[in-house]
């Protein structure tokens, strides 16, 4: 089975989604965010300001050329992976690319109770918010599909992917 990527902005759900999925399908569940942690032996509170975010990309970016190699996972990947053209093209090269989408006040009350993601740790999350929601949705619009989860319950989500998932298998058979 090829891979399911889930990308899209920070709190739109892509962990609890990705997880869903994976336990519905009998797929491997793969956070990006997760293997760059383990690999550097540091949260990403802890590379971000040690080392800075190039540096975190630059991680994110090989994490997702390894993982783009293997099959049968599901992978959650972070909000940002989208913005080095590379990674869309690994991610896409290894299955479908399916991202969620959320407006600004849901992001906004599922992230504001977190401190985990030093992009929104600053005075004014909510702009911030804003900002890079514009900045990236010509990114975000790349992948193959896009869900919306304001609209959706988190069962009808996982539903759709599984249908397309199915579709792709199918297509590909
Ligand atoms: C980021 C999103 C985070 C994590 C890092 C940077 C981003 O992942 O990769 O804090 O640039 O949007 P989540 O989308 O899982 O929160």
């Amino acid at each position: 089975m090829q891979n399911i990527v889930l990308v899209g902005f920070m709190g739109t759900g892509k962990t609890t989604i990705a997880t869903a999925v994976a336990n519905r399908l009998g797929m491997r569940y793969v956070s990006t965010d997760d293997l760059i942690e383990k690999k550097e032996k540091s949260t990403i509170n802890e590379i971000f300001q040690k080392k800075g975010e190039d540096y975190f990309r630059a991680v994110e970016s090989s994490v997702i050329r390894d993982v783009s190699c293997m099959e049968n996972q599901v992978i959650d990947t972070g909000g940002g992976a989208v913005i080095r053209g590379e990674n869309v093209s690994y991610l896409k090269s290894s299955g479908i690319v399916i991202c969620l989408a959320a407006d600004e006040e849901a992001v906004m009350e599922r992230t504001k109770k977190y401190k985990h993601r030093p992009l929104l740790n600053c005075d004014d999350p909510k702009r911030k918010i804003r900002d890079l929601m514009a900045k990236r949705a010509p990114y975000y619009a790349k992948a193959d599909y896009t869900l919306d989860t304001g609209k959706l319950t988190a069962r009808q989500v996982v539903d759709e992917i599984v249908r397309l998932a199915e579709d792709m298998k199918k297509a590909k058979e």
